[in-house]
């Protein structure tokens, strides 16, 4: 279906047929916040809010991008590309150009394509919309150029790029579930040893998003402050990073930190991991009411240690848990603005849905809920 309407929306505007169809999720992470550049344990899932694209290439190096949710059409010239230029654009512009420079200099692609997306992930709103956008633009050259299309490298090139052209010191989390996820499954990943292990989900469990349709315009620029404390907490306490201290190493250390605050930083890294092994036990279990307080005790944790929540994600959180149905919930990626995730029995998700936006409208507020489905990480096809 998507397909269909996606072919009719490149042809209506390139007045050809695609060749081929993408479809990258966007992600939820159960639990593991702030970890991932630390060295730390993450339990992140692909979900069914996609981002679609279908495109076709050409034979020289213009690339036409089309957006059918902002209804605006881009032309970009690969050869008129560099670093300079790429630093001068902005916002959505600046996504594609520096994919367009990272896939001529570092993946030797020189040509072009036309292409048509359509979304259904929030954007900026903490699901991963960003790293979906990267990661599609990628593809589409790499497809474009008859490359090789490589899963286990492709999240360290996305990586690469938010953290190079972006300004973002993001870590792998995202661009690594949206890559290699596995349907009904969680993705458990050790951002230190690299280690990694799918989950699967208990059929119970029943998972809901909520936008609350805040944006933060400092989110980078305050996710990079966190970068920067989380670093200069591991410094002074001489650890290669965060998540090699245990509990009792870290109480022993607390007069090396320097301030309280980053003593706080490095105990919610110490706890947060210590929460995504306990929630490893209790999902294998199927105990999602011992998983779902693990996920409020998080909550917790980002808004008074790591400081990483606002007034709208706390007060999404606080509405959703006072439904009988809900077994926890919590805010959600970067924070700061977005989204908040709840869990609860899956036979239950209607009544909590229905719960939940009755509450919300009784207070003249109108944040977007959506249930969502573990899915895999994005796929190609060919259409011809
Ligand atoms: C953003 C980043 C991720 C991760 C989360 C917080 O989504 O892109 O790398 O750090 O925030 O867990």
């Amino acid at each position: 279906m998507e397909k269909l309407a996606l072919e009719a929306i490149f042809f209506r505007e390139f007045y050809k047929k695609p060749s081929h169809f993408l479809s990258v999720p966007g992600r939820i992470n159960l639990i593991g916040e702030h970890t991932d550049y630390n060295g730390g344990l993450v339990l992140p899932v692909a979900i069914d809010l996609t981002l679609n694209a279908a495109l076709k290439s050409h034979t020289d190096d213009t690339v036409i991008v089309y957006s059918d949710d902002m209804q605006e059409r881009k032309e970009f010239k690969i050869g008129n590309i560099d670093r300079a230029s790429v630093a001068q654009t902005v916002a959505y512009e600046k996504y594609i150009k520096s994919c367009l420079f990272y896939l001529k200099e570092k993946l030797n692609c020189q040509l072009g394509y036309s292409i048509a997306f359509k979304s259904n992930i929030p954007m900026g709103a903490g699901l991963s919309s960003s790293a979906a956008f990267i990661l599609a633009n990628l593809t589409a050259g790499l497809i474009a150029n008859n490359k090789a299309i490589n899963r286990e490298l492709l999240p360290f090139f996305v990586q690469e790029i938010e953290n190079d052209f972006m300004g973002l010191s993001s870590g792998i989390m995202d661009p690594l579930i949206i890559c290699l996820a596995k349907k009904n499954h969680a993705l458990y990943y050790d951002c230190d040893s690299r280690l990694k292990n799918y989950i699967e989900l208990p059929k119970e469990l029943g998972l809901i998003v909520i936008d609350t349709l805040t944006k933060r315009s400092l989110t980078h620029s305050a996710y990079n402050q966190r970068h920067a404390e989380c670093m200069r907490a591991a410094e002074e306490v001489g650890v290669k990073n965060l998540s090699q201290l245990t509990y009792p190493k870290l109480v022993g250390l607390k007069n090396n930190f320097s301030t309280e605050v980053l003593y706080n930083r490095a105990l919610h890294l110490v706890q947060e991991n210590a929460r995504v092994r306990q929630s490893l036990k209790e999902l294998a279990n199927g105990n999602i009411a011992a998983f779902g307080a693990l996920i409020t005790e998080s909550h917790a944790s980002l808004r008074d240690l790591f400081e990483v929540s606002s007034v709208e994600l706390n007060h999404a959180v606080a509405t959703v848990m006072r439904s009988k149905y809900c077994l926890g919930a919590r805010m959600m990626g970067a924070g700061f603005a977005g989204c908040v995730m709840a869990v609860c029995n899956r036979n239950q998700l209607e009544n909590l849905q229905h719960e939940t936006q009755k509450a919300f409208n009784a207070q003249g507020k109108a944040p977007k809920l959506y249930a969502v489905e573990a899915r895999s990480g994005f796929e190609f096809s060919n259409l011809r």
